[in-house]
């Protein structure tokens, strides 16, 4: 629907596409803890009404309803209809940009999900798709999230030469890939840019840009987006002291197709998983390294050699590296009908070897 009155029927579009969380949050007592609230309640038609008046000029905004859920309840039917909508936006010639109200716990799935799926078609289209959400709820003091939905619409009307299409991210101010965003602090303001690299939406940083040029030349092809019911399970499992052989053995008869390790250090996993990890492999389940400090890449044969069939997941944490994992066994699916030659490893191997941005 349009919020806007008064714009002739060629405006270009921005698209907001709402999913809930915190920024269509609603606490009930704002002044005693804003903390205390539900996310999900305001629909996305109303926040726009409340930033209308501030978006810029020459455009229409255009808002769709998804989902109204706290992202902790984020499921896989609704990340498929999430890249369905944005692909349709993307297909829509009066459609300029789209932007996407998401809950922050898990933006850091949606955002990756979205580059492996949409990041090419959007480049290519020069379109922007941001990602953009809260840390506080719509009617706390103060409350962030209208702030971060005018800066996402803003830039996504912004003409491209200062930055081009593909699928972004924009949270207290700060710009950055969405498949680089993670969650690094429970309430801070700036929780999301603690560990993304990141640039000013008003003043893009060169070398951020010339980062983002290096990731977008590497990535040649999307993926397919996985039908309903055709997401692979795929779980990730905390290396810690003390670990057990059985935390790996208990998947070994089950329908668990990949299993994410999330690792101490560089990656590396307790000696006590060693030789079930092995079993798992030889039980078809796809294994890959990651590691649970929050920030910095895994690297192959890091801090040794891996075990056959295990893959480094570059700079991906757990929860991106996860749905790449899902993405890449659903793309070998697919492309073993037409070219047997293609497998998840081929697939994963070209998430993880995309350059980290500085
Ligand atoms: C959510 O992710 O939906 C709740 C938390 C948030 O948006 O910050």
């Amino acid at each position: 629907m349009s919020t806007q009155e008064n714009i002739s029927e060629n405006t270009p579009h921005i698209l907001v596409l709402g999913m809930g969380g915190t920024i269509a949050g609603v606490v009930k007592s704002p002044e005693i803890n804003p903390m205390q609230y539900q996310a999900g309640q305001i629909e996305v038609a109303s926040l726009l009404a409340q930033i209308e008046s501030a978006a810029p000029a020459g455009i229409k905004l255009v808002s769709q309803q998804l989902a109204n859920i706290d992202s902790r309840n984020l499921t896989e039917t609704l990340i498929t209809a999430l890249g369905q909508a944005v692909r349709e936006a993307l297909a829509n010639t009066m459609v300029q940009g789209v932007v996407i109200t998401h809950g922050t716990d898990t933006m850091e799935e949606a955002g990756i999900f979205l580059q492996i799926t949409c990041g090419k078609y959007a480049q290519s289209l020069g379109k922007r798709v941001i990602l953009t959400g809260a840390m506080l709820p719509a009617n706390a003091p103060n409350a962030d999230g209208p702030s971060n939905l005018l800066d996402a619409i803003r830039w996504a009307s912004t003409p491209l030469d200062n930055c081009p299409g593909g699928i972004y991210a924009v949270m207290d101010g700060r710009a950055c890939m969405a498949m680089d965003l993670s969650k690094r602090h429970t309430s801070a303001l700036n929780a999301l840019n603690q560990a993304s690299p990141s640039s000013s939406v008003g003043l893009i940083n060169p070398s951020w840009l010339s980062g983002v040029k290096a990731v977008q030349d590497l990535w040649t092809e999307d993926w397919p987006i996985p039908k309903e019911g055709e997401w692979p399970w795929v779980e990730i499992l905390t290396s810690h002291a003390g670990a057990r052989p059985e935390t790996i053995t208990h998947w070994l008869n089950s329908k668990v197709k990949g299993l994410v390790l999330a690792g101490t250090g560089m990656g590396s996993f307790h000696d006590a998983w060693r030789d079930s990890l092995v079993a798992a492999v030889k039980h078809g389940i796809a294994l890959v390294r990651t590691s649970r400090t929050g920030a910095g890449e895994t690297k192959p044969d890091l801090p040794e050699k891996d075990i056959a069939g295990c893959l480094a997941s570059g700079g991906l944490s757990g929860p991106r590296a996860r749905i790449a994992l899902q993405l890449a066994l659903n793309a070998e699916k697919h492309t073993q009908v037409a070219d047997k030659s293609l497998t998840w490893q081929d697939f994963f191997a070209r998430i993880a070897v995309l350059p980290v941005i500085r």
